[in-house]
């Protein structure tokens, strides 16, 4: 298997462009199969879930193909159902948008379950409770499930949780059912505004995304259109930690900085320098940063994706903090890894006790998930000594060119490929 060898001890410093979001991309690569013309999809990531999504609209006959080295052409004109037999939905949790795809333009769909990341139950009651308020009914296996419709009738669902996967997931469903369908409690996060602009470029009528109550109305069809995905906010802060934790002095580029306003005020309130220059922050080092306390909540507040190298920053400073992880059941796998690199890190169901011992020291360590292969990549670079970064799969899954951009900001790493 291939991994990473890190020396830390370098401040990182220049410049690093962000790619296109792949939570984004992968809601609205799926969104495409909804329309029988042709869309292209601009400022793709070429990460492996977008890899595996296009394997999948291959699969069921759609025409995917790259026009440039960021942008995808999806034709779904060819395509007459959706019923996947082959294993790799298995691959990736965004598979789960087939479904509201497959019931919005077939009224059925039949595929094996997700995957992702183990951070806990990773259930879809959500999804289920609102594609069965919008008239379909489900037939749940161990290994698959199918969703099927006579027809889908507009309705109002509330959801328990702001759930980001159920909250498209019902979108995509309701784009044709007949009259108007209203997400409340939805989820507020920038890729959900993402995905319902691309289906109102393509004639959708939603509104409200962005806010907890969102009304779509039922169109008869959609035009092919093209569209560009947002800059990815979760591997921006990842780079911006990254800076804070080896105390450098970086240019973030090609964001839209509002969508970073919960992890840049977090950094400013532990003492780092940041400045906006229209779709670029400067993330700089001026004074010994201070640990702050963390609760993981829905856009807007801190994102759960950050809560791991936020971690490894809190466990390279003086001083206590605390982590609460409110969004999944078990996020805090990556810290028995972080302990081996001399991290104190007590962890109790959703509460994570950080002594900041201010060193960290390099070893053989195993990324357990992507945002943990992450947090371990800030932790080779922070700790004395050379670090060693085994399953890194998991990184390749949501973050492109994560070494050749580290290395050009001045990082020691580099891949070894088994
Ligand atoms: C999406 O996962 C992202 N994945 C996750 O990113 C992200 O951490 C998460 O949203 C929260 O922002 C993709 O977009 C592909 P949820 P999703 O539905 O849709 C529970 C990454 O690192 N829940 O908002 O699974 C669920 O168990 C990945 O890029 C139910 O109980 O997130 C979790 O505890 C990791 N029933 C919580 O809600 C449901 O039907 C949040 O889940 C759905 C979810």
């Amino acid at each position: 298997m291939s991994k990473f060898i890190i020396e830390g001890g370098t401040k990182l410093k220049g410049k690093v462009n962000i790619s296109g979001f792949k939570n984004a991309a992968l809601a609205i690569i799926p969104s495409t199969v909804l329309c029988k013309e042709k869309c292209i999809i601009e400022n793709i990531p070429m990460i492996e879930d977008v890899k595996v999504y296009k394997e999948i609209l291959t699969s069921i006959g759609a025409k995917v193909e790259m026009i440039d080295e960021t942008s995808m052409e999806i034709d779904a004109s060819e395509v007459k159902e959706i019923n996947i037999i082959k294993a790799l939905p298995k691959n990736i949790r965004a598979s789960y948008y087939m479904w509201g795809v497959g019931l919005g333009r077939f009224k059925r769909v039949s595929m094996p379950l997700p995957g992702g990341c183990d951070i806990g139950e990773r259930k879809f009651d959500y999804h289920i409770k609102g594609f069965e308020a919008l008239g379909a009914t489900v037939e749940l296996t161990d290994k698959s499930i199918t969703f099927f419709a006579d027809k889908l009738i507009g309705n109002r669902i509330y959801l328990d949780f702001a759930s980001v996967g159920a909250t498209i997931n019902i979108m995509l469903a309701a784009v044709y059912a007949v009259g108007r369908t209203t997400i409340e409690n939805a989820a507020k996060e920038p890729h959900i505004v993402d995905t319902a602009n691309f289906l109102n470029a393509m004639g959708a009528d939603i509104k409200g995304a962005g806010t907890d109550v969102i009304r779509i109305n039922g169109v008869a069809e959609l035009k092919g259109c093209t569209y560009g995905v947002i800059p990815d906010q979760i591997e921006a802060g990842t780079y911006m930690v990254a800076a804070a934790a080896t105390k450098g002095d970086i240019i973030i580029d090609g964001i839209i900085p509002k969508h970073l306003e919960p992890i840049t005020a977090k950094l400013v309130e532990m003492g780092m320098g940041i400045e906006e220059y229209g779709d670029s922050l400067r993330v700089f080092y001026e004074k010994e940063l201070v640990p702050v306390n963390i609760k993981t909540l829905p856009y807007p507040g801190f994102p759960t994706d950050l809560q791991q190298p936020m971690a490894v920053l809190l466990s390279s400073l003086h001083g206590e903090s605390m982590i609460e992880e409110s969004v999944f059941e078990s996020r805090f796998k990556y810290v028995d890894e972080l302990r081996k690199m001399g991290a104190d890190i007590e962890v109790s169901d959703r509460i994570a006790k950080i002594k900041g011992t201010g060193v960290l020291t390099g070893t053989d360590v195993n990324a357990t998930d992507l945002r943990a292969g992450a947090a371990l990549i800030v932790a080779g670079l922070v700790a004395e000594g050379v670090t060693e970064i085994n399953g890194i799969y998991h990184i390749d899954r949501g973050y492109e060119n994560i070494e050749n951009k580290f290395m050009n900001l001045g990082a020691r790493i580099k891949r070894i490929k088994s």
